[in-house]
């Protein structure tokens, strides 16, 4: 019976949520075709909050979050793979409702799993992770939309997070003038380090007079954080521009009025990892691994272990941290 170690949160009597390593089995893990061996995972918003008690995010504990996972296939009863083969599974229920990749193994159905894709190494997939496949999801979307670097600048909101770092990383690589929106000041240099060819604070990008339009600015737009910024950026995009809105740190309101759409011919582009399908996935992915593939990724990423997790998730939840975290199973 193989055992291994897990960050496990647990829910107290009166509703609150502690984190523990703890020893588990193999065998308690729920049935599913194909058992990985996790080395690595990363950190994403949605694990903050299913560490944290969020019942739209996780509705039983105790619970093992993690909608990351990349590793090595150990048994499998499908034959897309094999013992060996180097995989990565994100999303779906993985973290959610399933034991995540904070756990040294995860058993899954196979249509979650896909190969890791070619070039990438386990850890190099991990830096990237839903964060990076979110960003390059809607880096597609701007592109799909007709957006052209000589359109204008582009807007990335909450822009040190992982979906935002990423985002600016992967416009600035493609030639995009990029304005990064960010709630930390002293992040200017990193942004900067990134491709941003200029940085804005919060307020810059947040109408506080609710005026039905502003002044055009922007090109496109890449919202990470919904609420008042997602409701100016559709306020300041440029006739036809487009902004796509895949997250609600600040806010899951949406204060805004028709005459963006009616009067200026903006799209808003909604954005969904969890559920995508595998043939979105593997095309967003190769491009990762590819055209988008970023030289200076590890300059965004902090390697931590199942230890450190427990106060980074603490950060995180505080809008404190910055770029991509990675958990390294085997520190
Ligand atoms: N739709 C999907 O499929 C999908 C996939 C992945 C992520 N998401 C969502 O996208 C969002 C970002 O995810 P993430 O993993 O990148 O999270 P993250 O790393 O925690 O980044 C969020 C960033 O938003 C900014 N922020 C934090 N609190 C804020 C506030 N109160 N008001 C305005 N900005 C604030 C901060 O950046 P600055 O300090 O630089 O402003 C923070 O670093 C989350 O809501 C997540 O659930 C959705």
């Amino acid at each position: 019976m193989t055992k291994f170690k897990a960050l496990v949160v647990s829910e107290t009597a009166d509703k609150e949520y502690f984190s523990e390593i703890l020893e588990r089995s193999v065998d308690d893990l729920p049935p599913g075709e194909v058992l990985i061996r996790v080395r690595f995972s990363s950190l994403n918003y949605k694990d903050a909050l299913s560490a944290s008690g969020n019942r739209g995010v996780t509705r039983r504990y105790p619970h093992t979050p993690g909608i990351d996972a990349a590793g090595e296939v150990v048994g499998s009863d499908s034959d897309r793979f094999k013992p060996g083969d180097e995989v990565l599974c994100c999303c779906y229920d993985l973290g959610m409702n399933k034991p995540g990749g904070f756990g040294q193994y995860i058993r899954v159905p196979a249509a979650w799993v896909m190969a890791c894709p070619g070039g990438l190494s386990l850890k190099e997939a991990m830096m990237y992770g839903t964060g990076g496949f979110t960003a390059a999801l809607s880096v597609e979307k701007l592109i799909a939309h007709g957006l052209k670097p000589e359109d204008g600048k582009v807007l990335v909101t909450g822009a040190t997070g992982g979906v935002g770092s990423l985002s600016v990383a992967i416009l600035a690589a493609s030639g995009f003038r990029v304005v990064a929106a960010s709630g930390k000041s002293d992040q200017a240099d990193f942004l900067q380090s990134l491709g941003a060819s200029e940085v804005v604070g919060r307020e810059a990008v947040t109408d506080k007079k609710g005026m039905a339009l502003l002044k055009t600015k922007w090109a496109g737009v890449i919202d990470t954080v919904g609420g008042e910024i997602l409701a100016t950026a559709l306020k300041s995009v440029k006739y036809g521009g487009v902004v796509t809105c895949c997250g609600n740190v600040a806010s899951p309101e949406l204060p805004t009025t028709v005459y963006p759409f009616i009067l200026r011919g903006v799209s808003l582009v909604g954005i969904e990892a969890a559920q995508c399908e595998m043939a979105i996935r593997e095309r967003v992915w190769g491009k990762l691994a590819a055209q988008w593939r970023l030289d200076t990724i590890a300059d965004l990423v902090t390697e931590i272990s199942l230890a450190d997790l427990s106060a980074q998730i603490q950060l995180m939840l505080a809008g404190g941290h910055r770029g991509r975290m990675i958990v390294n199973l085997d520190r």
